[in-house]
């Protein structure tokens, strides 16, 4: 960016107050330095969100979105960068200049202008050729597959009549080989430019701000020894781990009415057979597991999500995959159960509307479906394959954060096993070795630090160099003020500390200010440190080991991770501290 602009864009952020601009979309609340409020960008009941007046700038703890007045209205309007600029400069009462500066800038930035271009083109090229006497073929198959003209139109589906046609086309209207190519359509072999999508049926990839920006071709072919379906590969326009199928029409829907829920299917034609039959708020991931990126673009436009992928084997196991995503950016997972071997473009085909419908109404959520795909994969009359079953289900619902939620999955797995609730709780406790294990006995009572804790806590509080953030002592933190401690400091490393206090309440503050005297104590520095932390790591390894000997039943698993910790035991040999 020059620097001319760089220059007007901090006179338009000096003059654009942020706290103002992000009341209009969320309810903020003072809290010492920053003012806070439910995110905006996932969903929450206790806020993580912080605006910082003079630092100009918001960032959510908790979804980990981050930014100034720009990047918030472009995240929370939809728009783009300069889109953006321009609506501040208007409430600024600023004119945006022209900027000559930038060569660089400009060029780039024609050059991605031509690339939208070409591909709108393209598009509707492919689009018209359906009507070519040549596209006969491709006709009949999209009636053959019941896709009524209406669904051609809204999702524009074309045709790749040949392997060359299009070429000629684009060259027509001036584009050059080198663009064809940066734009994911050529390519080139013995010398010769084709179109890689060649004699494929065409379906436009159209991002939020309805660009075309990359196609997926099907190849009308019944049994294939090559791909079915061919992607554009990455861009300077496409980057497939943003894009969600359907997103345009999501946006257009959103503007005519809330949406209630969304339907997260594998593919294309999964999601033209939804719209037909009315569920027109139908995306796809296009195949592939879902990334953050995708859930939060989801999460603006309704926070619940029926996840639909295909009842097959490899259908879930992607289920698997992409719902932690989707749940960690705060949406409702919910999952359909499709009957095996059938997408949901199969369902409607063979059961209408109202079978599809009926599956929308018998999905469960995320947690409950995932123990149940757990449960299929063991024999419950075993004793050994349930004592298995309900140590990895334990796993899947302490993972819930909330204590409710978790009550309720204990008591179904105790339901299913015999194990009693208060056995997989204490089993959940060390199924997740990253996790911490629960507060024995949640006390209310003031906890008194030990020193090696106040040291210990006091050194990565402040981000001291050589402190090893990757070891996690989180099951050794003795109430709920050093565990949240401890994982701010973590998530943050360091350097972000005034931040964390700024979390606290004045109580919290208080001692967090006695614990943060002993940084003072001589004898501090690298080396205590390091003894510390082993001491500390030995607490948390015998605890373990106490707990796991209580166990009245020591399956496989258990005496392997008695070895293991036996094992570490030795490795950190008591020394002075
Ligand atoms: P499916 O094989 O389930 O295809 O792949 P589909 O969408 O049901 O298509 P039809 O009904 O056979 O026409 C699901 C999605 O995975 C991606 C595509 O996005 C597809 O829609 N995929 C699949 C590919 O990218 N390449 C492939 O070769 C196959
Ligand atoms: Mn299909």
């Amino acid at each position: 960016m020059d620097r001319e602009f760089t220059d007007f864009k901090e006179k338009l952020l000096d003059r654009t107050d942020i706290v103002s601009l992000i009341s209009k979309y969320v309810k903020l609340e003072r809290k010492g330095r920053n003012l806070w409020a439910c995110c905006p960008f996932h969903s929450e009941d206790t806020p993580s969100f912080a605006v910082n007046e003079s630092k100009r700038m918001f960032h959510c703890f908790g979804c980990k979105e981050s930014g100034d007045a720009i990047s918030f209205l472009m995240k929370i309007e939809h728009i783009e960068f300069m889109e953006a600029v321009r609506r501040l400069a208007d409430g600024a009462g600023m004119e945006v200049p022209r900027f000559s500066g930038s060569r660089e800038h400009t060029v780039d930035k024609g050059k991605r202008e031509r690339l939208y271009n070409l591909m709108r083109d393209a598009a509707r090229h492919y689009h018209d050729n359906l009507s070519s006497p040549r596209a006969k073929v491709f006709r009949d198959y999209l009636e053959e597959r019941k896709i009524p003209s209406g669904m051609i139109t809204r999702f524009g589906l074309g045709a790749a009549l040949d392997f060359n046609e299009m070429l000629e086309f684009l060259e027509s209207k001036g584009y050059t080989h080198e663009e064809m190519k940066a734009a994911g359509i050529a390519d080139t072999r013995n010398d010769r430019h084709y179109d890689v999508f060649g004699k494929r049926l065409m379906y436009p990839i159209i991002d939020g701000m309805g660009n075309v920006v990359a196609f997926g071709g099907r190849t009308l072919e019944k049994d294939v020894h090559f791909a079915k379906y061919r992607n554009s590969t990455q861009t300077d326009i496409f980057d497939k781990s943003k894009i969600i199928y359907g997103a345009n029409l999501l946006k257009k829907r959103a503007s005519k009415g809330q949406i209630d829920y969304i339907i997260m299917t594998e593919g294309y034609m999964d999601v033209i057979a939804l719209h037909k039959a009315g569920f027109d708020t139908a995306v796809a991931s296009m195949g592939t597991a879902l990334t953050a990126r995708q859930a939060k673009q989801l999460i603006s436009y309704s926070k619940l999500v029926y996840i639909s992928y295909d009842g097959d084997t490899a259908g879930q196991k992607a289920t698997l995959r992409g719902l932690d995503i989707l749940k960690e950016c705060g949406l409702t997972v919910k999952v359909v159960r499709l009957p095996d071997g059938l997408d949901p473009d199969d369902v409607i085909k063979r059961d209408g509307k109202e079978g599809y419908q009926k599956l929308l109404d018998e999905a469960i959520p995320l947690t409950a479906y995932k123990i149940e795909v757990l449960k299929a994969k063991y024999d419950l009359s075993d004793p050994d394959q349930k004592a298995k079953f309900a140590i990895e289900a334990a796993a899947v619902v302490r993972a819930l954060p909330n204590p409710v939620e978790q009550e309720q999955y204990f008591e179904y797995v105790e339901s299913v096993t015999g194990f009693s609730v208060s056995v997989l709780r204490r089993q959940a406790a060390y199924s997740e070795p990253d996790s911490p294990p629960p507060a024995v006995e949640k006390r209310e009572e003031k906890v008194e630090y030990d020193d090696n804790l106040k040291f210990f806590l006091s050194s990565i509080f402040q981000g001291r160099d050589y402190v090893d953030f990757d070891k996690n002592l989180t099951g050794i933190m003795p109430d709920e003020l050093s565990k949240k401690l401890y994982a701010l400091c973590r998530e943050h490393e360091s350097g972000l500390t005034l931040f964390i206090v700024d979390e606290l309440s004045d109580e919290e503050r208080e001692c967090v200010d006695k614990i943060l005297e002993y940084t003072y104590l001589p004898g501090d520095g690298r080396e205590r440190f390091v003894d510390v932390e082993k001491s500390l790591y030995r607490r948390l390894l015998n605890s373990e080991l106490d707990y796991l000997k209580t166990l009245p039943e020591k399956d496989e698993s258990v005496r392997v991770r008695m070895q293991q910790i036996m094992y570490e035991i030795a490795k950190y040999p008591q020394n002075r501290s």
